[in-house]
């Protein structure tokens, strides 16, 4: 090793810029157990107070996706590759819908999740719910999959940018999650490592995301943004509303069965209209040469044709799962939340619904707790919409009475509800790129 870490934490903390040999010297020694946790822990504390440019920031992807193996898919399938990422939020099952709809239309659809770890559920755990369903294919398995059905969501390989999982659960425990270049660095790593040529980038903006304001969250997207043009990839961002929760549902099992329905054309207006904004910006990067809105007429046609759910069918059969949505697990205690008052929903907190499904099982608080696929949040109620006392603002289905009566007393304080309609806002803030 040429580089000294102590020297490197020193001028970061200083403010200096690394070079390129520096970051990726630094990055790939860790990999290999060769720089201890405590020195990148305050090299990435310094990272917080004092940043990175541009090109340090490119220069952290680059060596993060040096660390381990990468796919190209594209050549693979002999197609240009889109995928697609959110930052995460309560609520969000987006891919599940947005995948099947766009293999509908004939793009293939490749991609590799994670699992949730805190209040935001990840993709696999929801997968997870449904009976038989496998997320672990061999990178074979998934190439196949995706040439022979359209479409494949797996468990992202553990050969993929090994750097970003030591990297993020050093983060977790040291109080460096929140800070943009690494969050950058660590979303882009993963998806240029799995070999897309385009990128949709969901990132989620309130109280119930990493990102709290409008401002920070075109920040990330920008610094996104230049990764993947960097890279020399088609990158654009949707800044979407997580101040309450995705659609109606917070929960593993009752995510899937919201997902199914908004693919047969049934979901929440907010989830509905996103899950078609995705599938419009994917099809438009796509190589079937359409547009924004020549994409989001496909997608709804998918959508009205059944397409869509025949894809979801034969999607998830291809993975042993039962698309029987009837086969889905269900929770045996079952409690409505009735409003306190007349009036209409001011705010309904996402964090607040996601920390009560946590609560209820849903979710981990370490990444060793096993989920409950059954139990989650049912938000009838959103903003904006006008209540009248006892009428069901929310559902909730939990394991035990215990539980259940402690998410209803959590989800009455997530709630807030006053006599003056808050302004309107929709499910897209903002495009960058
Ligand atoms: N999601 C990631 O994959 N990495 C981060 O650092 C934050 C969110």
């Amino acid at each position: 090793m040429t580089i000294r870490p102590a020297d490197l934490i020193e001028r970061k903390r200083n403010g200096d810029e690394h070079s390129a040999e520096e970051i990726s010297e630094l990055i790939l020694a860790y990999t290999r157990d060769e720089v201890p946790d405590y020195q990148i822990a305050a090299w990435c504390m310094a990272v917080y107070f004092k940043g990175l440019s541009g090109a340090e920031t490119f220069a952290l992807t680059d060596a993060m996706i040096r660390s381990g193996e990468t796919l190209d898919l594209g050549a693979a399938l002999g197609r240009r590759v889109v995928d697609k990422h959110s930052t995460g939020g309560v609520g969000d099952k987006t891919s599940i819908a947005v995948g099947p709809i766009v293999a509908a239309c004939g793009v293939p659809v490749g991609k590799m999740s994670g699992r949730g770890l805190g209040h935001t559920g990840g993709t696999l755990d929801k997968l997870e719910s449904i009976p038989g369903f496998r997320v672990e294919l061999t990178t074979d398995e998934f190439v196949s999959q995706i040439r022979d059905v359209g479409m494949a969501i797996v468990g992202q390989s553990a050969d993929l940018v090994p750097a970003d999982k030591k990297l993020y659960a050093l983060r977790d425990v040291t109080a460096t999650v929140d800070i943009v270049p690494l969050i950058a660095s660590s979303i882009m790593s993963k998806k240029l490592a799995a070999g897309a040529d385009a990128i949709v980038l969901d990132v989620k903006v309130g109280d119930g995301a990493f990102m709290k304001t409008l401002e920070d969250a075109r920040i990330l997207a920008e610094q996104m943004l230049d990764l993947g043009q960097r890279a020399g990839r088609d990158v654009v961002c949707l800044l979407t509303d997580m101040d309450q929760p995705l659609g109606r549902a917070v929960g593993n099992a009752l995510e899937i069965r919201e997902a199914l329905d908004t693919v047969d054309g049934e979901g929440p207006g907010d989830f509905t209209e996103l899950v078609l904004d995705a599938c419009a910006r994917m099809l438009a990067f796509s190589d079937l040469g359409v547009d924004v809105a020549e994409g989001r007429t496909r997608a709804k046609a998918a959508v009205c044709d059944g397409s869509a759910h025949a894809m979801y069918e034969r999607w998830v059969r291809a993975q042993g799962g039962d698309p029987d949505p009837a086969m889905l697990p269900r929770a045996p205690v079952r409690i409505a939340v009735p409003a306190p008052r007349d009036g209409v929903v001011t705010r309904l907190h996402a964090l607040a619904v996601g920390h009560a499904a946590l609560e209820l099982g849903a979710g981990r608080r370490t990444k060793d707790d096993a989920i409950d696929p059954a139990v989650g949040v049912l938000c009838f109620a959103k903003r904006g919409d006008a209540v009248l006392a006892g009428d069901d603002l929310a559902e909730v289905h939990a394991r035990d009475d215990s539980s259940a009566a402690g998410a209803v007393e959590a989800l009455l304080e997530a709630y807030e509800i006053g006599d003056v309609a808050p302004p309107e806002r929709g499910i897209l803030l903002d495009v960058v790129g």
